[in-house]
C-alpha cells in the first residue's frame, strides 16, 4: 500500500462510514479487553484513523494513545475531538507515524488495530514489523486485540464489485468498488472510485484509489504477550 493511500479518501471517511456502528464496536472491546485483564487502562491504538473508537473508548474509561499514518486522519481526529472533547473518565490523543518503526519510549497494558489495520500490510515483512512493534508497546503479560480480513470468508464469498451511497447535509457520496482478488497472495486490490457532489453549487469532485488488503486464517484476534 502506497504511504498515502486514505490522504484523499480521509476527506470522506467519517461520511463514508457513519453507517458503522464505532459505539457497539467499542463497547465490545473494551469488554473484551476487561474480561481478559481487569486492570487494562493505558492503550495504543494502531492505525487510529479520525479517532471514533480513541474517544469512545476514551468514554470507557480508557486512556487512549493513537498512531496514524495519513496525516489527514490525524487533521481530521483533531477537528473532531475539538467539535467534540467528552472524554469521560479517560483520555485520547493521538500522533501521526508509522506503526511499523514508531518507538514511543513506553509501554501500555494493550495495543489496539481496528477495522483491519493489520489487513493492509499486506507483505510480510510488515506484518512481522506491526507484531514485534506491538510487543515491544506493550507491559508483559499484556494484550494485542485486533481484526483482519477473514480468509475463509473471502474465499467462499468472493469479493465482488460493490456501490455504497451516503449523504450528509453537504455532500452526497457515491463509491464504487471494484476488487480483484489474488488467492495465492491472499491479497483482494480494491480500486475505489469516489465521486462526491456538494450539494451548494453541484460541483462534482471526482478521483480513483486503491487499497490493498491481506485475509488472513484468523478473523479476529485477541494475543497476551509475554
Ligand atoms: C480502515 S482504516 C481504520 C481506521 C480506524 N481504526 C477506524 O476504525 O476507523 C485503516 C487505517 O490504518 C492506517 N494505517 C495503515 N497502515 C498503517 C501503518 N503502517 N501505520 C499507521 N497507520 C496505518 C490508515 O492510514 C488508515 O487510517
Amino acid at each position: 500500500m502506497s504511504q498515502d493511500v486514505f490522504q484523499r479518501y480521509s476527506a470522506y471517511y467519517d461520511l463514508l462510514y457513519r453507517d458503522k456502528d464505532y459505539g457497539a464496536e467499542a463497547e465490545y472491546v473494551a469488554r473484551t479487553l476487561r474480561a481478559a485483564s481487569p486492570k487494562v487502562q493505558s492503550l495504543l491504538e494502531f492505525g487510529s484513523g479520525t479517532g471514533k473508537h480513541g474517544c469512545l473508548l476514551a468514554r470507557h474509561g480508557f486512556d487512549m494513545f493513537g498512531v496514524e499514518r495519513s496525516e489527514m486522519m490525524v487533521a481530521r481526529m483533531r477537528q473532531t475531538s475539538q467539535e467534540d472533547p467528552q472524554v469521560g473518565d479517560g483520555s485520547f490523543d493521538c500522533m501521526q507515524g508509522d506503526m511499523h518503526t514508531v518507538e514511543l519510549g513506553r509501554v501500555f497494558d494493550g495495543v489496539l488495530a481496528l477495522f483491519h489495520v493489520v489487513s493492509y500490510q499486506t507483505r510480510n515483512v510488515e506484518l512481522l514489523q506491526t507484531l514485534a512493534n506491538a510487543a515491544r508497546h506493550v507491559r508483559p503479560g499484556g494484550l494485542f486485540l485486533f481484526d483482519v480480513w477473514h480468509g475463509p470468508a473471502v474465499l467462499a464469498q468472493r469479493p465482488s464489485v460493490r456501490l455504497k451511497r451516503v449523504e450528509d447535509e453537504n455532500t452526497r457520496l457515491t463509491r464504487i468498488a471494484e476488487p480483484e482478488l489474488d488467492t495465492n497472495a491472499g491479497v483482494v486490490t480494491v480500486r475505489y472510485t469516489m465521486l462526491a457532489e456538494a450539494k451548494r453549487d453541484g460541483r462534482l469532485t471526482t478521483f480513483e484509489e486503491e487499497q490493498r488488503e491481506r485475509f488472513l486464517p484468523k478473523a479476529h484476534g485477541v494475543w497476551l504477550i509475554f
